[in-house]
């Protein structure tokens, strides 16, 4: 969510280690000047900024988590995102986007699908040519996770592939993050090469396994709007019978 990234990265975003740095450094100031010959005034000043650290270390770690577990908003707020900064992702965060593919319902409880977490430039850029169009801003991203299942193994392999990827994606729009599917499945080059064929050369991927797409995911660096309410398709929901 863009508006929670911005107000995580300016006011919240500090890891644990940084939040107990600064709860130290403010202790050992509030002891200091406790000790000190200090007017009343410094001393009340001292209580106050020692206040705000807290707030600022602690408290507001529970007010992101109840922020973020607004999925009505997520679900508003998700949208395509194809153009990223450079700005590498977070280790743990490259580890909730999996977790929650690894989380994801799959037909049979097969949990079959197979992931390709792809974080190499010249890797990311062949990744970008796997088919004529629609993909080329791949090797602007500074992760790409290919989506892999086996069709004989698991008949629901497109669909458990899906709903792993758009776990993913919402995952990582909860995270502030940007990403895009490229679809690889069916599609190709204008000589005949299928993406499949392409990806596979590129990522040792074992024969079994097809490829049904490619998530970009990247810190955002395009405006997109919110989902427009009045703009949802509700005649194509039918209630009772067709
Ligand atoms: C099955 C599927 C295939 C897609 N393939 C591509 C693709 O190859 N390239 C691309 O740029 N976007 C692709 N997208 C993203 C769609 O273009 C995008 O979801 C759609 O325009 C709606 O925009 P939104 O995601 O911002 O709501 C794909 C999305 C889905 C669900």
């Amino acid at each position: 969510m863009k508006q929670l990234g911005t107000v995580k990265e300016v006011l919240f975003h500090q890891s644990v280690w940084q939040r107990v740095v600064a709860a130290i450094d403010m202790c050992r100031q509030f002891i200091h000047l406790w000790v000190a010959k200090v007017s009343i005034f410094q001393k009340k000043q001292t209580i106050f900024l020692f206040f705000l650290s807290f707030i600022r270390n602690f408290a507001c770690k529970s007010i992101e988590i109840k922020i973020m577990t607004d999925f009505k908003t997520l679900a508003q707020m998700r949208r395509s995102h194809r153009k990223f900064t450079t700005q590498e992702i977070d280790a743990d965060d490259v580890r909730l986007i999996l977790r929650a593919a690894l989380m994801s319902p799959t037909s049979k409880s097969q949990r079959a699908w197979q992931f390709v977490v792809v974080d190499d430039k010249t890797d990311l850029e062949k990744l970008s040519d796997a088919k004529e169009m629609g993909g080329q801003f791949i090797k602007g991203a500074p992760l790409a996770i290919v989506v892999l299942g086996d069709p004989v193994q698991n008949d629901c392999w497109v669909e458990d592939g899906s709903i792993a990827a758009i776990s993913m994606q919402y995952q990582a729009e909860d995270l502030g993050l940007g990403s895009c599917w490229v679809q690889m499945r069916g599609r190709g080059l204008s000589d005949g090469t299928s993406a499949d064929t392409v990806i596979r050369g590129i990522l040792d991927i074992p024969e079994n396994l097809s490829v049904l797409c490619v998530l970009a995911f990247g810190h955002k660096a395009d405006e997109r709007q919110p989902q427009n309410e009045d703009k949802l398709k509700w005649e194509n929901v039918h209630l009772g019978k067709f």
